[in-house]
């Protein structure tokens, strides 16, 4: 099915949105970028422009001197907020400590979050960042661009903010990075309005989800990841914008187990894409592999000469459930006993394919170390159809939050609540039955709960009964 938005979007044109000319873009030359001094001494951080790999400093100061020679007009915010944020990390780092204020609550009406507050505690020495407020904008699934957008974007950032971003932050969000209170909302009214732009999440509610390249560039991809990141964000819009849980919570869509947005690790709830029929083997491009004709792993390993490829050793031998073999000069795979694990495919990606009959494994509970450890998600449901509308994942996910919602704790992650009520209390509640492929293993201990109504007899026994039979 082909990708369809939920309504009619509007193409943006830069050439109708621009706030800059090109000139005032371009307004210093390689010069005056050479003898650029900013107001603050950093000896420290200019360490950091040496070196090969892009520099955030040399970048920085680039910014700071288009800051300076726009005009007051053509910036709302102050001028030196690249050179005082400078400035301030400069001292932090011979501190070694922050200098930003506790914690800092401020937003747009009608959300929850969205925006983090931030103050200097040196505000007079760096007035440029007195505020430093980051906005969240929800990223395209997969991150897709047309530079239509990034230029109105920038031009917005650049005129109402610091001009300094993260591309992206780790959820997902493009993170516009420094602001004042004051901007926050004309920042929103544009955003929505010129450019269908939303805010992305924060705070104790559903963050923004985020998904690997999935079928828009990738084979293996066994749903569309982006779509599905899509409906699911534009269908919870009111989780993702108005706080409404005991603690945050994240999706994240994989389209295979490689897991190219680490979903297992970094979200609540991970969807991550599978199929259970055969992999599909071309055995002619095998030969090709094994004669030499073509590059294992797309030539991810070129850089090293590893010998000649060697398929009992690098894919067969390797295989967790040893469950492939040779014969006849032909690849053969017991599916039955297969775990999916993508090495095979990694390998020969030419030769061998996913399945057909594809979907997703939805797994549950991933967190940092806070409070009570770290941990990777835990499967619930070992294969689901994923297709639009998504209407037996939705269910999944709403069972989830239902209980979640009424029986976490104040900043209880999903994971927590399953390791304080255990997994079989949690699959009971949301109405999944349990399956073996939800464990690694079976308990080793013998604290065994039994329910009442399992037990003969139930648990209300009379002393007296017992005594008649057995001496004091
Ligand atoms: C043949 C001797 C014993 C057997 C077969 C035995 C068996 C067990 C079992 C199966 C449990 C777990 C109960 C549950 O899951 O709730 C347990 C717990 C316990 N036992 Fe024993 N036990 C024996 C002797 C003792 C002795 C001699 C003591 C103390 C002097 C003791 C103290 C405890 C304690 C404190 C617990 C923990 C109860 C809890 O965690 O709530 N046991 N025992
Ligand atoms: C000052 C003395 C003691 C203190 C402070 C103490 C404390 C504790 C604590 C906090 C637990 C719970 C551990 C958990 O939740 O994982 C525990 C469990 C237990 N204690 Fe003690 N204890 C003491 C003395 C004893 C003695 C003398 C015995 C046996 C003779 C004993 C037998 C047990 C048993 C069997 C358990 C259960 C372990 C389990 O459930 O896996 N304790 N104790
Ligand atoms: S997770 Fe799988 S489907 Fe998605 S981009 Fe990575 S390899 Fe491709
Ligand atoms: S996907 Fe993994 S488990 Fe399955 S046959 Fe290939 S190497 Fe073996």
């Amino acid at each position: 099915m082909m990708f369809e938005p939920k309504r009619p979007q509007k193409e943006l044109k830069y050439e109708e949105l621009r706030i800059y000319t090109d000139e005032e873009l371009k307004n210093f030359t390689e010069e005056e970028l050479k003898e650029f001094k900013i107001k603050h001494e950093i000896p420290a951080l200019e360490e950091l422009e040496k070196g090969p790999w892009p520099s955030f400093v040399a970048d920085a100061k680039q910014e700071a001197l288009r800051r300076r020679k726009l005009a007051d007009d053509r910036i709302m915010i102050d001028r030196y907020v690249v050179e005082d944020l400078l400035g301030q990390l400069e001292l932090s780092f011979k501190d070694g400590e922050t200098h930003w204020k506790h914690g800092g609550i401020v937003g747009v009406f009608g959300y929850g979050g969205g925006v983090i507050g931030r103050y200097s505690d040196l505000p007079e020495k760096f007035p440029g960042i007195a505020h430093f407020h980051t906005i969240r904008v929800n990223q395209p699934a997969s991150k897709f661009y047309k530079t239509d957008f990034l230029r109105s974007l920038c031009d917005l950032w650049e005129y109402r903010g610091s001009g300094l971003v993260n591309m992206h932050g780790s959820t997902g969000d493009i993170i516009l990075l420094g602001t004042t209170t004051e901007q926050l909302e004309p920042i929103f009214y544009d955003m929505t309005h010129e450019l269908d732009q939303d805010l992305g999440g924060s705070g104790s509610n559903l963050r923004t989800p985020s998904c690997c390249i999935g079928k828009a560039r990738c084979e293996w991809a066994c749903y569309d990841t982006q779509e599905m990141c899509y409906e699911m964000t534009m269908h919870y819009q009111d989780e993702l914008h108005r706080p409404a849980f005991p603690y945050k919570f994240k999706f994240k869509f994989d389209g295979c187990p490689n897991c190219c947005v680490a979903s297992i690790a970094r979200a609540d709830i991970a969807f991550i894409g599978t199929w259970r029929d055969d992999i599909r083997i071309d055995q002619e491009a095998v030969k090709g592999y094994i004669a030499g004709d073509i590059v294992p792993r797309g030539g991810a390993n070129k850089g090293r000469d590893w010998g000649k490829f060697d398929i009992q050793k690098e894919v067969i031998d390797l295989c967790p459930s040893q469950c492939m073999w040779m014969e006849d000069g032909k690849l053969m795979i017991d599916n039955k006993e297969c775990v999916r694990c993508m090495h095979c495919i990694n390998v020969m990606p030419q030769a061998l394919r996913p399945g057909q009959d594809t979907g997703v494994s939805i797994l549950v509970g991933a967190k940092a170390p806070i409070l009570e450890g770290a941990q990777i998600s835990q499967v619930i449901v070992p294969f689901m159809k994923a297709e639009p509308p998504y209407d037996n994942i939705k269910e999944v996910i709403e069972r989830i939050w239902d209980y979640w919602m009424e029986e976490g704790k104040n900043r209880e992650r999903v994971g927590e609540l399953i390791q304080r009520v255990g997994l079989p209390k949690f699959l009971e509640a949301i109405g999944l039955p349990p399956a073996p492929q939800m464990i690694k293993a079976p308990r080793a201990n013998p604290y065994i709960f039994w329910k009442e109504e399992d037990v003969p007899g139930g648990f209300t026994r009379d002393i007296k009964d017992y005594r008649a039979r057995h001496k004091r």
